[in-house]
């Protein structure tokens, strides 16, 4: 899988011509950073100008007319790319996206959908920027939808919601998303309206539902699960009062994933409706389950001793969720060791507390597998629940694992 990257700012200019142009530079890379996208065929790249519901298809360089491409070999594309008219001042979005069958617009279909079913097929992830002013807001964005539960079986014809989430721009690989995390994020969310998937991977068996997630980054995977949860409740019939999902990390991902908890308010707060309901957003009297987002920091090098901040030790976890944390195996012990003591300290609240994780992987190297000897010393049982091959090209076959692991007892 690969992700168009914006290695700076988007900006307008000014061209000799007294043209006014957007400036962008861009890659397309792996979530690693570590190699360039090399396709057969030149891939044609579209950019679209989104103001308020007014969208504008931008295709061409400045300079010449033929399309924006990238090519194998290529390691940076610098474009200049016309406007037709000035940029407003209102916030317009620019997205840049792969046009893999001819398309003009980028696809806003969840990406379980649009790039897994053929796993021949590659995906390349869509990136966007606002322009709020003429000036480009410091963040790039990805953007998940999540599926509707309105229509029974038919997610795509509901209400369709979409997750923003916000990246570092520049060379760093810190602060984005990564393949496990998109691709758990996306079966999650297209999974949701399924009983069974649901009640497998992520039962709801109370109305109150506390979850944590370790290792958040820029917060895909517990945003998405919090996005999700009404609906995975709703179709195992459990009707749920309040979800609380805590995201942690290393204190330098607390800005980005702060930031990324407020885009995604407005969604977690949206009326929709829910698998079963007629037509809920006509009934502005029935209460919805409260789902509240929060961030602390939580290095695993604490959490390990149990030097938990006040809101990890507030309260039992019913569910702790992680992706893409388990390559580094020099972490692996404080990581068990973190995991071990939110278990242990979840029954010091509650008497025959149940701890739930699920742990998404796309393992990189065989010395991973000391995690599962960690766990067992530990405790945990481990089962894998999905295995899902990655759309690729000309790149190596990987897979995207996701584990449940369970403890029970005080120890
Ligand atoms: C590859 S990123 C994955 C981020 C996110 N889970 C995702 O799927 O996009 C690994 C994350 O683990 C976090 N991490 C690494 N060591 C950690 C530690 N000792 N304590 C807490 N978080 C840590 C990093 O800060 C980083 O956000």
């Amino acid at each position: 899988m690969h992700y168009i990257r914006l290695l700076r700012p988007v900006s307008v200019e000014t061209t000799n011509r007294r043209e006014e142009v957007l400036s962008v530079l861009l890659t397309i890379t792996t979530d690693l950073g570590d190699s360039f996208f090399g396709p057969d065929e030149p891939l044609a790249l579209g950019v679209t100008l989104k103001a308020g519901s007014r969208a504008t298809v931008l295709a061409c360089p400045a300079d010449n007319k033929s399309p924006l491409q990238w090519r194998a070999g290529m390691r940076v594309l610098k474009a200049q790319l016309r406007l037709r008219e000035p940029l407003p001042k209102e916030k317009t979005t620019v997205c840049i996206f792969a046009r893999s069958h001819g398309s003009r617009t980028p696809s806003t279909r969840p990406y379980w959908r649009h790039g897994f079913e053929d796993e021949h097929t590659e995906l390349i992830v869509p990136v966007s920027v606002d322009m709020v002013d003429r000036k480009c807001a410091p963040v790039s964005l990805r953007t998940l939808a999540l599926p509707s539960q309105a229509n029974g079986d038919d997610a795509s014809s509901g209400d369709e919601r979409s997750l923003e989430l916000g990246e570092d721009i520049g060379e760093s690989i810190a602060r984005h998303i990564w393949d496990a995390g998109l691709v758990t994020a996306s079966f999650l969310s297209d999974s949701c309206r399924s009983a069974a998937v649901m009640t497998d991977i992520l039962p709801v068996q109370h109305d109150c539902i506390n979850i944590l997630e370790l290792g958040c980054g820029v917060g895909i995977l517990g945003t998405t699960v919090a996005g999700i949860i009404r609906d995975a409740a709703a179709v195992q019939g459990q009707s749920l009062v309040e979800a609380y999902v805590l995201l942690t990390d290393v204190d330098e991902a607390e800005e980005r994933a702060r930031a990324n908890i407020a885009r995604a308010e407005t969604v977690l707060e949206g009326k929709h409706r829910y698998a079963g309901e007629e037509d809920a957003d006509e009934d502005e009297s029935e209460e919805k389950p409260h789902v509240q987002l929060q961030y602390e920091n939580l290095d695993w090098d604490d959490g390990r001793r149990g030097a938990f901040g006040p809101l990890s030790a507030a309260r039992a976890w019913d569910f702790v969720v992680l992706s893409d944390c388990t390559y580094n195996v020099d972490s692996l012990s404080a990581l068990v060791g973190t995991l071990s003591t939110l278990h242990k300290h979840s029954h010091s609240l509650q008497d025959a507390a149940e701890t739930r994780v699920i742990l998404a992987t796309k393992p990189r190297h065989a010395s991973e597998e000391a995690l599962f000897g960690l766990l067992g010393e530990q405790g945990w049982s481990h089962r894998v629940v999905k295995r899902i091959p990655l759309p690729r090209v000309n790149a190596e076959a990987e897979v995207v694992e996701i584990y449940v692991l369970e403890k029970t007892g005080k120890k």
